[in-house]
C-alpha cells in the first residue's frame, strides 16, 4: 500500500501534536519539522519519536533553504503549516521576528511548492485574530479583516498570499480561519492554560495567586482535537478554499475563570473594578488580581465564529463542549503534581 506523506511545520506545538496523532491513525507517513532549541523541543511529541511512520527534520521558517531542501527531499503529498510565533501579546515585543515567521515563512513554503511540485496540497493556519476589531457579531469567511497586532497583520499577509498562489499558479492552497482552540497541551502563557493550571494549583495549596490582564475580552473556545480534524478535511476537498472553524459560542475571560472555579469546587467572590478588580476565596484571601502588564497595546474584544460553511462542505462541527474541555484540562493539571 502506498502511504500518503505529510510535512507538518510546527509539529512540536499544540496542534502539531494533535494533527500528528490524527494523521498517523490515518496511516500517513508524517515528517515533522522542529527548530533548534536550547531545551528539548519535542516534549509534546515524544510518544511519536520511535514510530516508524514518524520522521523528524531540523528546519526553520526563517531559513528558506531548509524549507526548500526538506520539501525537495521528502516529496510530500500534503504540507500543513502550523508553525508560527503564535502569541499575540508577544508579537508586540518581537514584531519583526513574528512577521518573518508568520508572513514571509509562509511565502517561502509557497515558493518552494511552486518551484518543486505544484501538485503538493498546502494548508495555512489562519486565525480569527485576522478579524481583529470588528463590528460583526459573528465572523465568517466574508467578514472584513482588521487585525490589531503584528501577529494578526502577519497572518493576513499569509492568508492573502496563500489565496494569490492558489489563483495565480493553480496550487491547491487552502486557509483555515481557526478560532481559539485549547487542550491540556496548550502553551503555558495562553490564558486558558494559565487559568486552569493556576486555579488547580491554588485549590491544592501549591500556588498563592493568579494574576491576569483584561478579564472582559470574549473568545470562542473549542478543543484542538476537534479542530485538527477540520484541518485534515480542508485538504481532502475536491477544490481548495478558506474555512472558518469555530464553535459559534463565546464567553469572557472572567466567565472562563468562573467556570473553571466551579469545576474544581473553588468558591470565588469578585470585588472592585478595572485594574483594582480581584477575587477572594472562602477564607477572604485574594487569589486573583489584575495587572496592567498583561494588557496589550491593542485588544481584540470580541470573537465569535460562524462555521456554517465548514458544516455544509466539510461536514464538520465542534463536538467537545467548553465544560468538557476545562474538565480535561483540570484532570491533566492534577496529574502534574
Ligand atoms: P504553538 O503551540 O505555539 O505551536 C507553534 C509551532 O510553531 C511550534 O511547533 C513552534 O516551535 C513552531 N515555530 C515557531 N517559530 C518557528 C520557526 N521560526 N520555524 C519553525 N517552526 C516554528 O501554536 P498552536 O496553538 O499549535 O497553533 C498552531 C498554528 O495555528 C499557529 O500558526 C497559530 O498561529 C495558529 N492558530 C492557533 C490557534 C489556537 O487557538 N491555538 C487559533 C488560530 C490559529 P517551538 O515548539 O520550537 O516553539
Ligand atoms: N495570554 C494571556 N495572559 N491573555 C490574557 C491574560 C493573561 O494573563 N489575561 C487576560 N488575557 C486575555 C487577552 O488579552 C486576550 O483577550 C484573551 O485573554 C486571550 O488571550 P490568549 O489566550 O493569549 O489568546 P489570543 O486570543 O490572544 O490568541 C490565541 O488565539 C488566536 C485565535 O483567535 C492564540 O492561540 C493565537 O495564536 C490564535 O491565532
Amino acid at each position: 500500500m502506498i502511504r500518503k506523506k505529510a510535512i507538518i511545520f510546527g509539529v512540536t506545538g499544540q496542534d502539531g501534536y494533535y494533527l500528528t496523532k490524527f494523521l498517523l491513525k490515518k496511516n500517513y507517513v508524517v515528517h515533522g519539522i522542529k527548530r533548534r532549541s536550547s531545551s528539548v523541543p519535542t516534549n509534546r511529541i515524544s510518544s511519536f519519536l520511535n514510530q516508524k511512520n514518524f520522521k523528524i527534520h531540523y528546519g526553520d521558517l526563517t531559513d528558506t533553504s531548509s524549507i526548500y531542501n526538506i520539501i525537495k527531499s521528502v516529496k510530500p503529498d500534503e504540507i500543513y503549516n502550523l508553525a508560527a510565533q503564535s502569541h499575540v501579546g508577544v508579537s508586540f515585543y518581537t514584531p519583526i521576528f513574528t512577521a518573518n515567521v508568520n508572513a514571509i515563512g509562509v511565502l517561502s513554503i509557497l515558493e518552494a511548492i511552486r518551484t518543486i511540485n505544484k501538485q503538493i496540497k498546502f494548508y495555512q493556519a489562519g486565525t480569527s485574530e485576522m478579524f481583529g476589531k470588528t463590528n460583526s457579531r459573528i465572523q465568517s469567511e466574508k467578514t472584513i479583516f482588521n487585525p490589531q497586532s503584528p501577529y494578526g497583520s502577519a497572518k493576513v499577509f499569509a492568508h492573502q498570499i496563500t489565496q494569490n498562489y492558489r489563483d495565480a499558479y493553480n496550487i491547491f492552497a487552502s486557509n483555515g480561519i481557526l478560532f481559539n482552540h485549547e487542550s491540556p497541551f496548550r502553551g503555558d502563557n495562553f490564558v486558558t492554560k494559565k487559568i486552569v493550571s493556576s486555579l488547580t494549583k491554588i485549590k491544592n495549596g501549591k500556588q498563592k495567586k493568579l494574576v491576569l490582564g483584561n478579564l472582559y475580552s470574549r473568545r470562542d473556545w473549542g478543543h484542538a482535537a476537534d479542530y485538527v480534524e477540520a484541518i485534515y478535511k480542508i485538504l481532502q476537498q475536491k477544490k481548495p478554499g478558506d474555512f472558518v472553524i469555530a464553535t459559534g459560542r463565546e464567553c469572557t475571560i472572567k466567565e472562563f475563570v468562573n467556570k473553571t472555579a466551579k469545576i474544581i469546587n473553588l468558591k470565588l467572590k469578585w470585588k472592585g473594578s478595572g485594574l483594582n478588580e480581584f477575587a477572594i476565596d472562602q477564607s477572604g484571601r485574594t487569589i486573583i488580581s489584575v495587572d496592567k502588564k498583561y494588557f496589550r497595546p491593542l485588544e481584540v474584544d470580541y470573537l465569535r465564529g460562524d462555521a456554517s460553511k465548514a458544516k455544509r462542505i466539510l461536514k464538520w462541527k465542534a463536538k467537545i463542549s467548553l465544560d468538557d474541555l476545562i474538565k480535561e484540562m483540570v484532570n491533566y493539571e492534577k496529574k502534574q503534581f
